[in-house]
């Protein structure tokens, strides 16, 4: 079950009341860039697309947390609101290699939740969209791939899997834009403009 999109509307602006920074713009770009793709691919749903785009960063509502926690949350949060299509996308837009992200026994609870339900799942159509849209999404507005990835290994640093990590997201690139036929920069407003720009990085407490 989904919210409805004046509800996810409503739910992000309380959640940015909340916990107030530029997750919430990044999330409504991420929601617009996961809408406009979806139009193009045939079978996609471009109001589903839009709702989990603007909801899966949901779990920052509960204040600065990481990415296991803010994964988590989201999807308990979505849960106890009965939209599971929106709590597993909560779930998997963190981790784009999936299984092979979890090689390793996690120490804490919520990671361990996490593993177990990552092992369990197989993406679809819009676990990869969300996956690739918070890679094109900034709080400005779009960029390009590339930008992006150096964007969050400034702030989160690099670990041993992120060039794989990297190399998966282009792949989800190319799978959208064969069911596309254009490029997904074609369907981004203004990223020619916003891609150059190149505001500081953002630091809790600003
Ligand atoms: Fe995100």
């Amino acid at each position: 079950m989904l919210p409805s999109i004046e509800k996810t509307i409503e739910e992000l602006k309380i959640a940015g009341e909340l916990n107030a920074g530029p997750w919430t713009k990044h999330s409504e770009n991420v929601g617009i860039a996961a809408r406009n793709i979806a139009e193009k691919v045939p079978g996609m749903n471009p109001d589903k697309a839009y709702i989990v785009g603007l909801l899966h960063d949901i779990g920052r509502r509960v204040g600065i947390v990481n990415i296991p926690k803010h994964v988590y949350e989201g999807y308990l949060f979505c849960q106890e609101n009965g939209w599971d299509e929106v709590a597993r996308v909560c779930m998997t837009h963190s981790y784009p290699l999936m299984e092979k992200e979890f090689e390793y026994e996690p120490e804490n609870l919520e990671e361990q939740e996490i593993k177990k339900y990552i092992l369990d799942c197989k993406c679809d159509d819009y676990d990869l969209l969300i996956q690739l849209c918070d890679s094109l999404a900034v709080d400005y507005g779009f960029c390009i791939l590339e930008k992006r990835f150096v964007d969050v290994a400034r702030r989160y640093g690099v670990w041993e899997n992120s060039v794989e990590r990297w190399n998966a997201t282009f792949a989800i690139k190319e799978y959208f834009e064969s069911k596309m036929g254009c490029s997904i920069y074609d369907v981004l407003p203004d990223i020619g403009r916003t891609t150059l720009l190149c505001p500081p990085p953002w630091k809790p407490g600003k």
